[in-house]
């Protein structure tokens, strides 16, 4: 074999023995999961027990807009409305070049951190296109390593924007993977809804899945995920559409939530919340108390919808924050959502792994025989622990080669008949 990772520990996720198990690896994909392996490999890592997960998977980002943190300002007030004015202010200065290096640089801190795959919407609202050439071409750079997915995201508005259908269009001509779409941010309700119409009958047409903006707005009668899952339904497109963010839903009338919920999972939509960008822009308007805008995940997980958890932003106009952690976005998810109990927290780490890897359409995402050899050796011994120390990750491997190592996170202590070390796990005598 190629590689041999020895005594892992797997998430609650992965079908698994009682006990740590060998993982043996081949030309690129997992060939044996199980207790002690009697193979030899070029190379054998030994993890000591600790966690050994899939990728981590961003089912939403904006590449085109990462790391422009500062340019050409930054974002004073910290709210969505600077934000967009500051990046109507960027965009005619943008260069090919200068996108396809803050993404490059992005992709180098997202596999370090053991981010392997990410969605990532890209606006389409600029005849030139600018940003799709850009991210095809980081697409292209990095797949040897890294699946992005684009999405072709008519961020002005789909009715709004002159030329933004025809735009998206050549996008998805061009090599753009997934429908997007904003039907909050058209003029009014009923072009919202025509737009959902329009973008999915498209999508479905071509054959593509879909994913939208929706709903990104404190309004309770912002309901456009409402008809998001109805065209899915009518469409026969169940298993291939998401609703990004849905913060309306934080603010919605319980009642009519009772009844949107089966029906999103009648329609099998998705739903993607970003925990971290959601409860920063959201509520802004209010006083106290103050809502935060997360949309509701607990509900909708026990409604049996599919929910992942995005990063959405990266030091951009919209967040001055992050660093390609999906722990970090897990554990704000976990956090705002009052997921403290023991399968809601496994559900987290699922909500920025597996789940992730299913809304995004991953037929060989896991740790089993025949999945690709992709994986992270985390410094923690369960999915708790890698989201209370946002672990270290130890190792990352890529399609079978390892491409990214990080030390431990370890102090040295200098008190007097005190250990000398310590690691923020819990040893007990
Ligand atoms: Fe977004």
């Amino acid at each position: 074999m190629d590689l041999i990772i020895r005594r892992a520990a797997l998430p609650r996720s992965a079908a698994q023995p009682h006990g740590p198990v060998d993982i043996g690896i081949e030309h690129g994909r997992i060939v044996a999961v199980e207790p002690k392996l009697s193979a030899a490999a070029r190379e054998e890592i030994d993890a000591h027990g600790s966690l050994v997960t899939p990728p981590f998977v961003d089912a939403h980002f904006h590449m085109d807009a990462t790391l422009s943190y500062g340019l050409p300002r930054v974002n004073a007030s910290g709210t969505l409305l600077e934000g967009i004015a500051l990046w109507g202010e960027l965009k005619p200065h943008l260069t090919q070049q200068a996108l396809v290096e803050r993404a490059l640089q992005y992709c180098d801190w997202a596999v370090a951190r053991g981010l392997l795959a990410i969605r990532t919407h890209v606006d389409v609202c600029d005849a030139r296109l600018l940003a799709v050439e850009a991210l095809l071409e980081v697409k292209r750079r990095v797949a040897p390593y890294m699946d992005l997915q684009l999405v072709a995201f008519p961020q002005d508005g789909l009715l709004r924007s002159q030329g933004a259908f025809e735009n998206l269009k050549r996008a998805i001509g061009m090599g753009v993977d997934v429908v997007g779409g904003i039907p909050h941010f058209e003029r009014t309700m009923a072009d919202g809804a025509e737009s959902v119409r329009l973008l999915c009958e498209f999508a479905a047409q071509k054959g593509l899945r879909v994913d939208m903006h929706c709903d990104e707005s404190d309004d309770p009668m912002s309901r456009h995920v409402e008809t998001l899952a109805a065209q899915a339904h009518r469409l026969g497109m169940q298993g291939r559409v998401a609703g990004s963010h849905l913060t309306s839903m934080h603010s919605m009338d319980n009642y009519y939530v009772s009844k949107l919920l089966p029906l999103m999972r009648e329609a099998g939509v998705a739903a993607i919340a970003n925990p971290l960008i959601n409860i920063t822009l959201q509520g802004r308007s209010d006083t106290y108390p103050k809502r935060r805008g997360m949309t509701r995940v607990p509900e909708m997980l026990a409604a049996g919808i599919d929910v992942a958890f995005g990063h959405d932003c990266v030091m951009d106009p919209w967040y001055s924050l992050g660093s390609g952690d999906m722990l970090e976005v897990a554990h704000m998810g976990l956090h705002v959502a009052q997921m403290t109990g023991i399968d809601a927290m496994h559900a987290c780490f699922d909500a920025v792994t597996v789940n992730a890897a299913r809304i995004l359409g991953f037929e060989r995402y896991g740790i089993a025989p025949g999945c690709d050899a992709n994986l992270v050796v985390l410094d923690a011994r369960d999915a708790v622990e890698a989201m209370r120390l946002r672990a270290a990750r130890l190792v990352v491997v890529s399609r079978g080669k390892v491409v990214s190592r990080s030390p431990a996170a370890r102090a040295a202590l200098s008190l007097e008949g005190r250990p000398t070390e310590v690691d923020f796990k819990l040893h007990r005598a």
